[in-house]
């Protein structure tokens, strides 16, 4: 589980907090929540009081639901309108889905996207494209976080080095992190 969580982690703490300030009783969007660093920001954003709206495909609801988030949008199948209005829109999958949870930002409120820097902006709000940094201070928080059972990264696959290419091809279907072991010469 330890593998799961450095760069998710951070990426998904710095996105929140360093980048869109998110605070007690906003609305957050979080795209891809029951991915690798969707996972994790839909949990952090449910603990810091936030409400937690998740999207992905119709097959993650439940997991996305058990993270904290009040409501789950399919990204293939339902309207994303149908959110109203959000403080923070955390994507993680760009392109046309990005754009359109730009126009669900209400005023003052910031779009964070770590796919690519984003070409749209919100009409009265910020959007931030970012790579994420290493942090000792946040990683140790967040490592605090799984040893007490606050923080539960999901790891949907552990493969062998030798099926990398599998493991991240067309047809992976796997929720959270996909973990590739080490080979041992044993
Ligand atoms: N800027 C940075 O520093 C930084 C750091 C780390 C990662 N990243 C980027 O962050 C992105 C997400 O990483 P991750 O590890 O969270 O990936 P991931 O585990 O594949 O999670 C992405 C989630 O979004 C879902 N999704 C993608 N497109 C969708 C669509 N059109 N409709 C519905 N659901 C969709 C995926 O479902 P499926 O699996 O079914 O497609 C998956 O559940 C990647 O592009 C990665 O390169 C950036």
């Amino acid at each position: 589980m330890a593998a799961a969580l450095p760069i998710s982690g951070l990426i998904a703490w710095q996105g929140l907090f360093d980048h869109a300030h998110l605070a007690p009783g906003q609305t957050v969007l979080i795209h891809g929540a029951a991915g690798g660093v969707g996972s994790i920001a839909t949990q952090l954003a449910w603990e810091v009081g936030a409400r937690v709206i998740g999207t992905g495909r119709a097959d993650d609801r439940d997991v996305v639901l058990g993270l904290g988030a009040q409501s789950f949008v399919d990204l293939e199948a339902d309207d994303l309108r149908q959110v109203g209005e959000v403080d923070v829109v955390f994507d993680v999958v760009g392109g046309d889905v990005l754009a359109r949870s730009t126009e669900l930002v209400r005023a003052g409120g910031t779009v964070v996207t770590i796919v690519l820097p984003p070409t749209v902006q919100p009409r009265n709000g910020r959007a931030i494209f970012f790579v994420v940094e290493p942090d000792r201070a946040q990683l140790a928080d967040l490592a605090q976080r799984v040893r007490t059972g606050r923080l539960k990264p999901i790891v949907g696959a552990v493969r062998p080095l030798a099926e990398t290419a599998a493991a991240f091809g067309r047809d992976r279907r796997t929720p959270g992190k996909t973990i590739i072991e080490p080979v041992t010469n044993s």
